[in-house]
């Protein structure tokens, strides 16, 4: 199986390239993509760079060029839910983006015509990520993530992201893997752990937790990929 494993910045797949330890590299799209033989399988890492734009294109090479089967996005967020913390983990149940406006032409907020507003992640992943987390006695939150161009360290905004999209973590590249994998066909999930509350104080927290939290999400992925390539053995 070719399982592509995604972060957004380098502090996010630092861990997970320590964790796993030899790998090949490629160069594509302005990305650095790390393979590694593991299992009888190929895993492929790589940091898109932070946005949208990026991790779609980065999405897009893992699937149409290097053939990948499975999708994981790991990294961090900010929490919108009181209970949402720095360190928590979560699994992202859909996702929207919410810095898509066209209601001008009387469209819902985050609306794209022939698209959709919300994007599921896939299914029996979110499963099996389940199952992990009981195993490993991990405490896994599940929500609704907002992606956006934008880092949001505003009590306010923070309020919009709530009442317009039920958004309970925002970050700026799960949605747009998110379009990918749908319309490829490829089976994905995505990660985060907490990093900040996206609120006044977001950019001290976000600097401060980046690493620890990129860590929290990594361990949890290194996980699952031991448990998908064991499963049908
Ligand atoms: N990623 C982590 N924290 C974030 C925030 N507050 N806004 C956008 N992306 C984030």
């Amino acid at each position: 199986m070719k399982i592509g494993i995604i972060g957004a910045m380098r502090e996010e797949i630092t861990p997970l390239l320590e964790i796993f330890g030899k790998y090949e590299e490629f160069s594509l799209g302005g990305n650095r993509f790390y393979c590694i033989s593991y299992k009888d399988s190929q895993i492929f890492i790589a940091y898109s760079k932070i946005g949208k734009v990026h991790s779609a294109l980065t999405a897009s090479s893992m699937i149409l060029h290097f053939g990948c089967e499975k999708i994981i996005f790991s990294g961090v967020a900010g929490g919108l839910r009181s209970d949402l913390k720095v360190g928590d983990l979560m699994i992202a149940t859909k996702l929207c983006q919410h810095d898509v406006d066209i209601t001008a032409f009387g469209h819902p907020l985050g609306f794209i015509p022939e698209s959709k507003v919300y994007v599921e992640t896939d299914a029996e992943l979110n499963d099996i990520a389940r199952t992990v987390a009981k195993k490993h006695d991990t405490l896994l939150k599940e929500g609704i993530i907002a992606s956006g161009d934008q880092f949001i360290a505003s009590g306010q905004k923070k309020q919009w992201l709530i009442e317009n999209f039920s958004a309970d973590a925002v970050e700026m590249e799960g949605a747009s893997v998110a379009v990918v994998c749908d319309l490829l066909n490829v089976p994905f999930c995505i990660f985060r752990s907490i990093s900040d509350s996206a609120d006044g104080e977001a950019d001290v927290s976000f600097d401060e937790f980046l690493d620890s939290s990129a860590r929290v999400s990594a361990n949890f992925v290194k996980n699952m990929v031991d448990t998908l390539l064991n499963i049908g053995k």
